[in-house]
């Protein structure tokens, strides 16, 4: 991927963006770790709540679960997951807003949304992409609005790393590599959000996934 003009599908080739929800479900626990960051969000009862790089939607519809009142949007890229995502919507009859979009540049006004979700898209993104859509992040959120991000973090152990592997064989080395080092935090740091911090590790068939959180403080005025 070059800069800002792409975006990596789901599984990488279009023709395996069908098969995402039962390879999520099937190797990733991946309602294990989506719970942990719903969990991580809970405390602020939001009420305006953005996921990008929603995918399919699993994520966006367990937060509508969670947060039945809130105002929630999906932001992705691909419109063939987009379609996938919108027939699982209205199977759920929810209200869900979707959103086709690029995440380093997005159509939405600043200051808007209490929370920015953001689950296993970062290791899609080249260095300079992970770096411009966190500032986009930064820029959506209201002060003392949370980021949460799930994503590949550094392996907890030698085997967790092997395994990585195969998702680095799918995914290419060159947007995964800062990941796999556990630099994600430093990436949330740099877009300007405060008290990052890793929440938890949870490993799986493929590798560790990390949850991690970042506040955008509201700035004090100093009179
Ligand atoms: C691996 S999927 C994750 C989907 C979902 N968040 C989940 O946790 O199951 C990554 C998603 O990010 C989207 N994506 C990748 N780069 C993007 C970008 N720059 N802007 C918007 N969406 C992007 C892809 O289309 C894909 O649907």
């Amino acid at each position: 991927m070059t800069g800002h003009s792409t975006y990596i599908p789901a599984l990488r080739y279009n023709w395996l963006t069908q098969f995402y929800d039962w390879i999520l479900s099937t190797f990733l626990r991946e309602r294990t770790f989506k719970s942990v960051l719903i969990e991580s969000i809970r405390a602020g009862s939001p009420k305006h709540i953005l996921d990008i790089g929603c995918g399919t939607c699993t994520l966006s519809l367990m937060i509508e679960e969670a947060f039945p009142e809130a105002c929630i949007s999906g932001l992705d890229g691909d419109p063939v997951v987009l379609a996938i995502a919108k027939k699982k919507l209205t199977k759920a009859h929810s209200k869900i807003k979707l959103v086709q979009a690029m995440s380093y540049s997005m159509p939405l006004s600043s200051n808007l949304f209490h929370v920015v979700t953001c689950s296993l898209m970062l290791h899609h993104l080249n260095a300079e992409a992970k770096a411009s859509t966190l500032r986009e992040c930064y820029r959506v959120l209201q002060p003392n609005g949370t980021i949460a991000v799930a994503d590949w973090g550094k392996p907890s152990n030698f085997l967790m790393r092997l395994v990585f592997y195969l998702v680095q064989l799918l995914d290419g080395f060159e947007t995964t590599t800062d990941n796999v080092k556990g630099n994600i935090p430093s990436f949330i740091e740099k877009a300007g959000f405060s008290e990052v911090k890793e929440l938890k590790k949870v490993d799986t068939f493929l590798g560790t996934i990390s949850i991690y959180q970042g506040l955008k403080k509201s700035k004090e005025i100093i009179l």
